[in-house]
C-alpha cells in the first residue's frame, strides 16, 4: 500500500519536531500504523526556513490553501495556531474532505462544535491530541481508556510556563514578577506570556477535557478563568506551613445540578502526586467511579513531545481511514445524539473549600468578629493561623481555611470582613481543593 500524504500548514517549533520523529521512527511507525505517513507539503511563511528543515524532500509553499487544494494530500496537520487562518483552513481542509490533525486548542476550545459538526457531515477526522497537555496521551486516556467509567471530576496541571513559574516562586522564595523576567529569558515563557499566565491556555485545555469527559459541547466563554498573576509569594510561604502547595489548577466536576468549568491558582495538600509534579511539567488527575483515581503525567510542551501526539494521531487516522464516521471513536466521545445539554455553573455556584488571608490589628474582640461572619455564613473553619506581629507593629497576618462551601457564601463573608474596622485592605482568597 502506497504511503498516506499529508500536509503540515506551519513549520515551526511542533512542525519540526512532528518531521524529525516521523523521519527518524518512521519503521516502527509504518509497523503499528499499517502504511507508510509521509509529509509531502509543507506551507509556512518562511518558505526560507521550511526548506531548509525538509532539507529538498518535499514540496514547501508559503500559502496553506495550495496544501487545502493538493487532491494528493489525504490528512492536512494544522500548527499554526490562533483563531483567524487556522479556523479558515481547517474549515476548509475539511470541506475538500480531508482528514485534520491539530494541536490548536484555542481554536477548539472557542470553534470546536462548528468544525466537528462540519467534520462529522463530511465523514472525516479532526483529531486534537496534541492540543492537551502536549506528549501525554490525555485525550486517548478520557476518550478511548476511561470509557467505562463515569468520570467525576478531572484537575490538571496543564500549562507548563505557570507551573514552572510557581515552582520558581516556592523553590526560590521570589516573586511573580522577578520569576517572570527570568522565565522569559531563559525562553520558559514567552515574549507576550499573557494566555499562559492569565489561565487563558489553561482553560482551553480544561474546556476540551471537560467536553470529552461530560458529553457536553465546548464552552470556553463558560470558564471561569484566574491566572497567577495576583498570587504573592508570601502566600506561597503560609500554604506550605500549613502543608499545602499552590498550583494552577484546571478543574472541571459533574455536580448534581451542572458542570463545574474553572482555572484558578489552588491549595493542594502537599503529600499529593500531583503537588509534586514541579517545573514545566504537566499532570492530569483523572476521578472517575470504576477506576478511582487515575494520573499522568509527563512533558506538556516542547519540539518532540508534542510531535509524539500529532503522530499519534496521523497513525489513527491512517488505521481508521477506511472505516465510515458511525464507526469512528466520536470526537468528543459521546456520538453526536447523546450530547447532553447539562448546564456550567456559575463560579458562585462552585462548592470549593478556601484559604483567606487578612491582616488585623491585634486586639480583643477581631478573631470573633471573624469567626462570627463565618458562622453566620454556615462557613466552617478548617485551620488557622496567626502570625507573630513584626517588633513594633499592631497589624497581624491571619489566615484561615475553611471547609467546603459555595462561593458566593465567601464572596458574602469576604465583603463582610472587609468592612470592619479592624481588617487593613482586601482579604486574599485562594481556592483549596483536597484532591480526593
Ligand atoms: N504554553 C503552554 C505551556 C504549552 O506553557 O504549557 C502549549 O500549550
Amino acid at each position: 500500500m502506497k504511503p498516506i500524504k499529508v500536509g503540515l500548514l506551519g513549520i515551526g517549533t511542533v512542525g519540526s519536531g512532528t518531521y524529525t520523529v516521523l523521519k527518524r521512527n518512521q519503521e516502527e511507525i509504518m509497523g503499528r500504523a499499517g502504511r507508510g505517513i509521509e509529509i509531502t507539503m509543507v506551507a509556512d511563511r518562511n518558505v526560507e526556513r521550511a526548506r531548509e528543515i525538509t532539507n529538498g524532500e518535499c514540496e514547501v509553499v508559503s500559502d496553506g490553501n495550495l496544501v487545502i487544494a493538493n487532491p494528493e494530500i489525504e490528512i492536512v496537520v494544522e500548527l499554526i495556531g490562533g483563531y483567524t487562518v487556522a479556523k479558515d483552513l481547517v474549515l476548509k481542509a475539511i470541506a475538500n474532505g480531508k482528514h485534520v490533525v491539530t494541536a490548536n486548542k484555542a481554536l477548539l476550545a472557542v470553534h470546536g462544535n462548528e468544525i466537528f459538526r462540519a467534520a462529522q457531515e463530511k465523514g472525516v477526522m479532526v483529531a486534537f491530541e496534541a492540543a492537551v497537555a502536549g506528549g501525554i496521551p490525555i485525550i486517548k486516556a478520557l476518550r478511548e481508556g476511561l470509557t467505562a467509567n463515569r468520570i467525576q471530576w478531572i484537575a490538571g496541571i496543564i500549562n507548563g510556563t505557570t507551573n514552572f513559574i510557581l515552582s520558581e516562586m516556592r523553590d526560590k522564595g521570589l516573586d511573580f514578577d522577578t520569576v517572570l523576567k527570568e522565565a522569559q529569558r531563559l525562553g520558559y515563557a514567552e515574549s507576550d506570556p499573557t494566555f499562559d499566565i492569565e489561565g487563558i491556555d489553561a482553560a482551553h485545555k480544561v474546556t476540551i477535557m471537560s467536553a470529552i469527559a461530560f458529553g457536553i459541547p465546548v464552552q470556553f466563554d463558560k470558564a471561569y478563568v484566574e491566572g497567577i498573576t495576583k498570587l504573592e509569594a508570601i502566600d506561597i510561604r503560609y500554604a506550605e506551613q500549613l502543608g499545602y502547595r499552590i498550583k494552577l489548577l484546571g478543574i472541571t466536576k459533574k455536580m448534581p445540578n451542572g458542570i463545574e468549568l474553572r482555572v484558578h491558582p489552588t491549595l493542594i495538600p502537599a503529600k499529593r502526586l500531583i503537588a509534586n509534579v514541579e517545573g514545566a511539567m504537566n499532570a492530569v488527575l483523572v476521578n472517575s467511579d470504576a477506576v478511582g483515581a487515575s494520573l499522568y503525567y509527563g512533558k506538556g510542551a516542547g519540539a518532540e513531545p508534542t510531535a509524539s501526539a500529532v503522530i499519534a494521531d496521523l497513525v489513527d487516522i491512517t488505521r481508521l481511514a477506511a472505516a465510515d464516521p458511525e464507526h469512528r471513536v466520536p470526537h468528543l466521545a459521546f456520538q453526536p445524539d447523546a450530547m447532553m445539554n447539562t448546564p456550567i455553573l456559575p463560579m458562585s455556584e462552585v462548592t470549593t473549600s478556601y484559604y483567606l488571608r487578612m491582616q488585623v490589628i491585634d486586639q480583643p474582640g477581631v478573631l470573633a468578629d471573624i469567626t462570627r461572619i463565618l458562622a453566620d455564613l454556615k462557613i466552617s473553619i478548617d485551620a488557622f493561623l496567626q502570625k507573630e506581629p513584626q517588633e513594633g507593629e499592631v497589624k497581624v497576618d491571619i489566615i484561615v481555611l475553611t471547609h467546603r462551601t459555595q462561593e458566593k457564601n465567601i464572596d458574602a463573608a469576604i465583603a463582610k470582613i472587609e468592612d470592619l474596622k479592624t481588617v487593613m485592605g482586601p482579604v486574599t482568597r485562594i481556592r483549596l481543593e483536597e484532591l480526593l
